[in-house]
């Protein structure tokens, strides 16, 4: 039998609703992601090189370059993704990082190349065996394996009313597991390649906008933005309802949306 963990999943979402409808990741959030994995400046600031992922359109890797840069740190960072369009995206918003295209099951790199490697809001699409033993590889012995998910935070009443319309599209079986269940965590463990992983959920970030950048949040997700136009149609006006009439946002014309960062990292064995 296949063994269905290695599935490679399709990721298909517009890239400019992309670019808008995801939160941009706080400085402090990255900047404690750069110190776990090793990559903000140490006494003799060597010569390092780090490999980001699933990179996308380059939210994360704006944020993490202008630390570099203010740190002076002495880090070559290589970006890379497995859609064509995202990378053609990313080399638009973040011109002087090198993006290439290659999937996570397949990196493009000698072993040993990295001291660090960093997936954001991305893991959970390509946790599998052959995806971990190539982060794996390509990092030096000891080298660390850090991972990044900006949560919509459930505890805020119109954000889970907001979810209740959104739960059914990404709850289908050919979705990956919602990063919040951890199940990207056992590919990780059974790999027995890795230390267990570390995790902090302290640091908090969100999506500031009118009733139109929220929409964006919702109609980029990916399984929603890969459904019928009607299924969209439906999606979108139960959203402005719950928008406009739920009872904490009456007469709300700038919403914040709340999310919860969510950092784990771990080393190579
Ligand atoms: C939710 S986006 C995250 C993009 C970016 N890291 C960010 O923080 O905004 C997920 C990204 O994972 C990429 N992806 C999905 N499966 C992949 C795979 N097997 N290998 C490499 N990238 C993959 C998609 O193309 C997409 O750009």
């Amino acid at each position: 039998m296949a063994d269905t963990s290695d599935i490679i999943r399709e990721f298909t979402t517009d890239v400019s609703l992309y670019e808008k409808g995801r939160p941009e990741y706080s400085k402090e959030s990255v900047e404690f992601l750069l110190s776990c994995v090793g990559a903000l400046p140490s006494e003799n600031n060597e010569a390092t090189k780090l490999l980001e992922i699933a990179a996308g359109t380059g939210k994360f890797t704006r944020v993490m370059a202008e630390i570099l840069t203010e740190k002076k740190a002495n880090v070559k960072v290589i970006a890379s993704d497995s859609q064509e369009a995202m990378c053609d995206m990313f080399r638009r918003s973040v011109p002087r990082i090198e993006v290439l295209r290659f999937p996570a099951e397949n990196i493009a790199f000698p072993d040993e190349s990295f001291s660090a490697v960093i997936c954001a809001q991305s893991f959970h699409w390509f946790a599998n065996a052959t995806s971990v033993s190539e982060i794996s590889r390509v990092l030096q012995p000891g080298g660390k394996y850090g991972m990044i998910w900006n949560h919509r935070d459930f505890s805020v009443p119109w954000v889970r009313a907001m979810q209740g319309i959104i739960d059914p599209f990404v709850k289908q079986k050919d979705m990956p597991a919602d990063p919040r269940e951890l199940k990207w965590m056992e590919s990780l463990n059974n790999s027995g390649k890795f230390t267990s992983v570390e995790r902090n959920t302290v640091f908090r970030t969100y999506l500031e906008g009118d009733m139109d950048a929220i929409l964006s949040v919702v109609m980029c997700i990916s399984a929603i933005s890969q459904s019928s136009k009607e299924k969209r149609v439906e999606v979108e006006a139960k959203i402005r309802d719950i928008l406009t009439n739920h009872p904490d946002l009456k007469g709300t014309k700038v919403y914040k949306l709340p999310y919860i960062t969510d950092i784990c990292w771990c080393t190579k064995k």
